[in-house]
Formats: structure tokens, C-alpha cells, sequence
């Protein structure tokens, strides 16, 4: 795996760990990856995306190829280019992918998401749908790495070099680009949602304040975390978008806290995980937005209800001015105001932080876990 860039003269800015740094860098990491790529009048300007719009047009499916927290972030994007754009829109993890014999051809558009532009399993995947006459993208953090050379277009993230293993600035990176793809498409297009482009792209702007926001109200959080080092099990509840923000924020404690975690889609409960509810059990529920689709939100609310009935620890992720997780919340961390779409977003950055004061309560290498490498190069 080539860097292109000496990690030892990287330098922490300060903080206790790369990971800190990173975490701290995600207001300027978004703001640099929307930077330049839409103009006054609302329109994205994507040039640098050299593929034929025309064949972007003709696209009547989208399947996203990734691994680990860049799938999560696939998955956010899925909720959203399906919303504004109305293509067909699969996540796959690409060691699945090449193995499910799947359908593809040339209307088929594949948007790989890869932080290091190396992964293997991501690599192999866009080489066997480029051989199945699919177009391919790439949305990547590393420039002239392998993945976008061998895709026919790269949208490049502009987070910067991520060095700690865990990623989290690449991942609201990831995510940004992946809405920007989106709304390309439907501007290209030219369908019912393209006249809410610009309002969409101005909620964007506002996120890295928003973001700011978060990290300069995080103190009792990392308290929250650091009284929580013996945990030995935490789930993760999310709805909607907020299903991958748990998904990843599972993944964030168990690869640096090595505490067994487990994010699943709130309405799964009642299927069977709810049987691992027992007393003083501490549960992460991320909560939509009360002013989106409201059965999103009551759901929800109920789901909180429902663990706090058996004893869990209602830990909850919450927009500002929701007054109903109150109710049934131990410890509410809120967020500020933002589209359903885009929440993903706000409500991740708790998460990171949770997990990376937790594992530094705990005294582990948060930058450099144990068993893990910042690129799998190998399948
Ligand atoms: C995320 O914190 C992990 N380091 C891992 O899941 C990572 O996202 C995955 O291996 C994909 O890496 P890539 O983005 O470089 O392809």
C-alpha cells in the first residue's frame, strides 16, 4: 500500500490522537469536499467528473460498492439519491458483491466509495463490473490511488490525508460527495426534485457550523463515555438514515473499545434483538427529526419506550427541541436542526466521540487498533 505522504511528520494539531485531530477536522473536511463544485445560482458544476452525461441520463440503476464504514456511508447516500433522483439504488459489500452473480449492464452506474482508493475486496468488485459493461465512479479520499485509475470517473473527497485506522473524517466526507453525485444526477435529469436543488445545497453549506457546533458541546458526552469504559456490550438503534449512523457507530466502538457492539434497524427490535435487553443494558437510539415524516419520529420514541421498559440505558441522539425522547432518555445528546437527509451528517459526530474518549478512558492505542490496518490490501 503506497502513501504519499510521511505519517511521522503528520502532526496531532494539539490533540491527544490522529483520530481526535480527524474528528476535530470534519467542519473543514466537508467544507472542502462541497468547495468549488456548485455555483451561485444553485447548480452543481462537476466538471471534473469526466464521464458523458448522456450516459448518466441513461442510468436505471445504481449499485454502490464498498467495505466497512465506507459502505455505511453508501448507505446513507442510497436513502438520498433514491429520494432526489428515483433511480434504483443497491449498497453492496464488494467481497459479497462479485460472488452473487449479479445483474448488471451498460445502463448499470457503480459508484465505488473508498477512503484509501486500495481495499482489495473493493478493487476486485469494480474490476468485474467494469467486465460486465457497468460505468464505474469513484469516490475516493487518496488521490491517484488504484481505484479511481480504474474506474472510468473519480469524485474525489478533500478531507485530507485520514491517518488514524478509524475513520470518520473520510466517512462525512464520503457521505457529502455521495449527496453531491446525487444531485448532479437529478439536475442532469432534470426531474421533479431538480427545482429543490439549491435549497439543497444550501443546507449542505450550513453543515460545518453545524458540525463545530457539536464538537464545542461535547464535554459531558466524553464524561458519559469516559463512566462507561467497563461496558462489556452496547447497541445502536437508527431509523432510516439513522440506521447506518448506528450501524457505524457500532463499528467505531468495537474496532477501538474492542466492546462488542451492534447497530440495527430500530424496527428489528421486535424481532428478536430485544431479547438482549436486560437491566442497566446501555442503548444508543439515533432519533429523525420530529419535523420530517412524523411516524418516522413516533416510532422511534416508542422504540426508546420500549428498551427503557426492560432496563436499558436510553442513550439518545436527538435534534434540538425535541422535547419527547426527554421522556424516556437517560442522557440526550442533541444536535442541531437539519434536514432528514443530511442529519447523518450531525448525528455520527457523537458517536465517534464517544467511542474515541472511550477507548482512550480504557488507555488503547485509539490510532492504531489492534489487528486492524488502515488499507486491506489483501481479499
Ligand atoms: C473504518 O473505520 C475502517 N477502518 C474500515 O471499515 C474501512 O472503512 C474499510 O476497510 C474501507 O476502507 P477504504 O474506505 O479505504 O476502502
Amino acid at each position: 500500500y503506497h502513501v504519499d505522504w510521511d505519517p511521522a511528520s503528520a502532526e496531532k494539531g494539539g490533540f491527544s490522537s490522529f483520530m481526535e485531530k480527524e474528528i476535530n477536522d470534519q467542519p473543514d473536511a466537508v467544507a472542502q469536499t462541497l468547495l468549488g463544485r456548485s455555483d451561485l445560482d444553485g447548480k452543481l458544476t462537476l466538471d471534473e467528473l469526466r464521464i458523458d452525461p448522456e450516459l448518466l441520463k441513461q442510468v436505471n440503476k445504481i449499485i454502490v460498492l464498498a467495505c466497512g464504514t465506507a459502505a455505511y456511508a453508501g448507505t446513507v447516500a442510497k436513502y438520498a439519491i433514491e429520494n432526489w433522483c428515483r433511480i434504483p439504488t443497491e449498497v453492496e459489500l464488494a467481497h459479497e458483491f462479485r460472488y452473487r452473480d449479479p445483474i448488471l449492464d451498460e445502463n448499470t452506474l457503480v459508484v465505488s466509495i473508498s477512503q484509501s482508493g486500495e481495499t482489495m475486496d473493493t478493487l476486485m468488485a469494480v474490476r468485474y463490473a467494469r467486465e460486465q459493461g457497468a460505468k464505474t465512479i469513484s469516490i475516493c479520499n487518496t488521490n491517484g490511488s488504484t481505484i479511481p485509475r480504474e474506474s472510468d470517473a473519480v469524485l474525489y473527497t478533500h478531507a485530507g490525508p485520514e491517518i488514524a485506522v478509524a475513520s470518520t473524517k473520510a466517512f462525512l466526507a464520503q457521505i457529502t460527495a455521495a449527496y453531491l453525485l446525487g444531485l448532479y444526477l437529478a439536475q442532469l435529469r432534470g426531474n421533479i426534485f431538480s427545482g429543490q436543488i439549491k435549497d439543497v445545497l444550501a443546507d449542505l453549506n450550513k453543515i460545518p457550523a453545524k458540525i463545530q457546533t457539536i464538537l464545542d458541546s461535547a464535554g459531558p458526552l466524553r464524561e458519559l463515555a469516559r463512566s462507561m469504559a467497563n461496558e462489556k456490550s452496547v447497541l445502536f438503534l437508527g431509523r432510516h438514515v439513522g440506521y447506518p449512523v448506528a450501524l457505524e457507530g457500532a463499528l467505531k466502538l468495537k474496532e477501538i473499545a474492542y466492546i462488542h457492539a451492534e447497530g440495527f434497524a430500530a424496527g428489528e427490535l421486535k424481532h428478536g434483538p430485544i431479547a438482549l435487553i436486560d437491566d442497566g443494558q446501555p442503548v444508543f437510539v439515533v432519533v429523525p427529526s420530529p419535523r420530517g415524516r412524523d411516524s418516522l419520529h413516533a416510532k422511534v420514541v416508542s422504540n426508546i419506550q420500549e428498551v427503557r421498559a426492560r432496563g436499558a440505558r436510553t442513550l439518545v441522539i436527538a435534534e434540538e427541541g425535541d422535547e419527547a425522547v426527554k421522556a424516556y432518555a437517560e442522557y440526550v445528546f442533541y444536535v442541531p436542526e437539519t434536514p432528514t437527509l443530511l442529519m447523518p451528517l450531525l448525528t455520527t459526530v457523537p458517536l465517534q466521540i464517544f467511542a474515541a474518549e472511550l477507548a482512550a478512558a480504557k488507555g488503547y492505542d485509539v490510532d492504531q487498533p489492534r489487528n486492524l490496518a488502515k488499507s486491506v490490501t489483501v481479499e
